[in-house]
């Protein structure tokens, strides 16, 4: 559905001006905005502005008199295809993840039930303060979409992450935030689908960093028979994958994703996007191998199980009164395989899910399976990894650099990986005639 009526929050942050550009771009994309803004956004721009690029009144003070019988909040909220706050300040945030409602920016949210956008803009320490990372959360998994915010230089003199994203970006969110399900509550705990998964993913408009590149990404996890009615897994999702699957897609890539049994929310299509689904760890290896001389980065996020019965019966195993003994072989290690035979620019990145000793665990599998990166976190913390949309985890590289990537959700984990990646890839190679 197009979107075609949007109320804009403003807040008090000095990237308020910005707003002004916001509201033009989107008044020139045929929208037509109305603009909600809190005492200190008013401060740093005038409604007067927002009132002559809208045509329309500001609603500015929660007692003030409302232009007809109904009260603004709720006039505009029946009214409303989408509401975007931007720049959205931590005390926003804050009010709005707790329901606060004593401005019209947190009113108008306390009473529109429809997507909902924010763009936060404040200084890096003040984004990155436990409270703050837990509001945006909370928000994210409300359904609440967050365009991030960029890094550079801050009003305040400091360098870091905390700019407001260009107008653009925020602009492209709010004309897609319907399409991309902003503001469709997750159910909590978080249910398994990538519609759930899209509603908490920062939104970032697609660029083409991995444009003309083939990423194979390997997810769920496998089962491995024991008799034709029960097999060998683990309680991999393959939520990882469909992250790192939209992530690579957004970037530009041909995408393939060879899956084990997950259900079928958790397999990404779209343009670019290919399935392959599997179900066991010998079929995944097949998978990979016939698809590898194609593909420049392997991204293994399946849990593969490491070990199969050697020649499953060929019928149920019954109950004989007696204790059973099966056998069990390892499986195939996918990740090392590809690592022994890749050529020249593959990269290989790997996952270490560990219980103790997370960075010697880490660096063993980097060096064993000769990956180039490996992504490592710590299974026995409960809120994160196996089934949940939020991950912490420490991206490791050969040259001995990492970087921690503190609790996120999975699809800016994913961000973050294929942002080590494209520090690795060597140039593009001209497509050759046969492939053009
Ligand atoms: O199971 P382990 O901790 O060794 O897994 C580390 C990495 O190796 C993961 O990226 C996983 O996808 C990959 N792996 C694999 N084949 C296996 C076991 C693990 O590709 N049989």
């Amino acid at each position: 559905m197009p979107v075609n009526k949007v109320v804009l929050g403003v807040t008090g942050s000095i990237a308020a001006y910005k707003a002004a550009e916001v509201c033009s771009l989107l008044r020139k994309a045929g929208v037509e905005v109305r603009v909600a803004m809190t005492a200190c956004g008013a401060r740093f721009v005038t409604p007067l502005t927002f009132e002559t690029l809208t045509q329309h009144p500001v609603y500015a003070d929660v007692f003030g008199q409302p232009k007809s019988y109904e009260m603004d909040h709720i006039a505009w909220a029946k009214w409303a295809d989408v509401f975007a706050v931007a720049p959205a300040t931590a005390n926003i945030l804050a009010k709005m993840a707790h329901g606060l409602a004593d401005d019209p920016v947190s009113t108008f949210y306390l009473s529109f039930d429809g997507p909902t956008i924010v763009a936060p803009a404040m200084n890096t320490r003040m984004l990155e303060h436990p409270a703050t990372e837990a509001n945006l959360n909370l928000l994210r998994s409300r359904g609440v979409a967050v365009v991030a915010p960029a890094e550079g230089l801050l009003a305040c003199g400091d360098v870091g992450r905390g700019k407001l994203a260009d107008p653009a970006a925020i602009v492209a969110a709010v004309l897609g935030a319907q399409s991309q399900g902003a503001g469709q509550p997750v159910a909590s705990p978080p249910a398994a689908s990538v519609a759930s998964a899209a509603t908490v993913t920062t939104l970032r408009p697609p660029d083409k960093s991995l444009a003309g590149r083939t990423v194979l990404i390997t997810s769920g996890p496998t089962h491995e028979y024991l008799d034709p009615v029960r097999f060998l897994t683990n309680p991999s999702s393959g939520r990882m994958g469909a992250a790192l699957t939209m992530e690579a897609q957004r970037r530009g890539a041909k995408v393939h994703l060879v899956s084990g049994p997950v259900s079928p929310q958790m397999l990404p299509t779209g343009e670019g996007v290919t399935v392959h689904r599997v179900t066991t760890a010998e079929q995944m290896l097949r998978a990979v191998r016939d698809l590898a001389p194609t593909v420049d980065v392997f991204v293994f996020a399946a849990a593969v199980s490491d070990f199969r019965v050697a020649t499953p019966p060929t019928h149920k195993i019954k109950r004989t009164g007696n204790s059973l003994t099966l056998p069990l072989i390892e499986n195939p290690d996918i990740a090392q395989a590809i690592g022994c035979i890749k050529e020249r620019g593959q990269i290989t990145v790997g996952f270490a899910a560990e219980t103790e000793d997370l960075e010697r665990n880490a660096l063993a599998k980097l060096e064993r399976k000769r990956l180039d990166l490996i992504v490592a976190n710590n299974v026995s913390n409960p809120r994160i990894g196996f089934d949940r949309d939020v991950n912490e985890v420490t991206i490791y590289r050969r040259d001995g650099s990492r970087r921690h990537i503190s609790e996120r959700p999975k699809s800016d984990v994913a961000f973050e990986v294929f942002e080590a990646v494209l520090g690795l890839l060597g140039p593009l190679q001209p497509a050759s005639p046969a492939t053009a």
